[in-house]
């Protein structure tokens, strides 16, 4: 039975030298969101959504776990079953530091999907828009990722995992994109303890009951050390 429940977000990767979205330098100050993450930026311009994801795909695969996932990795193997991680981030660093109980809500840089019939598979390194689809041979290959004006995956879950939570934490985001920056409030209004550990102040700092600010890679051990020892 989850017990905890941990969203994470950009900023949980920062240190392992991938970019976040918002922060001076972020991605979206670089790139067009309405570009580069919408489906109507991907019907206009496909080559140019292909290169983007493909660039940021390169960077992941070469990117190293930090301290905060391998953490977060120790904290569920010493509660096997009860942790759970929500995460917005589409890389796979919570999977290669060992955590096995990981949801992807926005979708995995990883995984590729048919437009057209909905099938996934794994990825190419680099991706075009004319790949045909192994199942269907359309050739409508997208990255499986949840773009702006779409709809997350996993939610129905999400939200119950989050109503039978006893802590709720959120690491590395700034609660600017819906409905992940909701998720304080459902599971603080269902009873959970809920904790922000995030660089700095988020947008909705006010809706926790507790805030710790700092780098991840040292915020999150020392919450998870802590953990441990009650
Ligand atoms: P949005 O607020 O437009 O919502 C997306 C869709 O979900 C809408 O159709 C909305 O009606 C529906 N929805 C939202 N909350 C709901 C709820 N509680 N119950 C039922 N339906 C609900 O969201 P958005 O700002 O367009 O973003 C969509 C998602 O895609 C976000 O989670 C965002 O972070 C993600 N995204 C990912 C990337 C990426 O590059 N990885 C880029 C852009 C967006
Ligand atoms: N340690 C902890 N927090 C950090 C660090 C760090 N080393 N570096 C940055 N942060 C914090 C920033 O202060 C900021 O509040 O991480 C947060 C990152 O916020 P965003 O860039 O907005 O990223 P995120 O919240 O994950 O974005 C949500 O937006 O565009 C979409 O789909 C995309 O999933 C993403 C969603």
């Amino acid at each position: 039975m989850t017990k905890i429940v941990i969203l994470t977000g950009a900023g949980i990767s920062a240190e392992s030298g991938l970019g976040t979205f918002r922060d001076a330098g972020g991605i979206w100050t670089k790139y067009d969101l309405g570009e580069v993450a919408t489906p109507e930026g991907f019907a206009r311009n496909p080559a140019l959504v292909h290169e983007f994801y493909n660039a940021r795909r390169k960077n992941a695969a070469e990117a190293i776990p930090n301290a905060a996932h391998a953490a977060l990795a120790r904290l569920e193997r010493a509660m096997p079953g009860e942790v759970l991680i929500v995460t917005q981030n589409i890389d796979d660093l919570h999977e290669r530091a060992g955590s096995t109980a990981v949801w992807h809500m926005h979708g995995q840089m990883t995984r590729a999907r048919c437009a057209a019939c909905g099938e996934t598979w794994d990825a190419p390194m680099a991706m075009r828009p004319d790949d045909p689809c192994p199942a269907c041979a359309a050739p409508a290959t997208r990255p499986d990722i949840v773009w702006f004006g779409e709809f997350p995956y996993h939610m129905e879950a999400i939200w119950e995992a989050l109503r039978a939570a006893e802590i709720f934490v959120a690491i590395g985001t700034s609660g600017s994109v819906y409905p992940a920056a909701a998720f304080v409030q459902d599971a603080g209004r269902a009873g959970a303890h809920t904790l922000e550990l995030n660089l700095e102040p988020s947008e909705t700092v006010g809706d926790f009951a507790e805030a710790r600010h700092g780098p991840a890679s040292e915020i999150v051990p020392a919450w998870v050390e802590e953990m441990l020892r009650c």
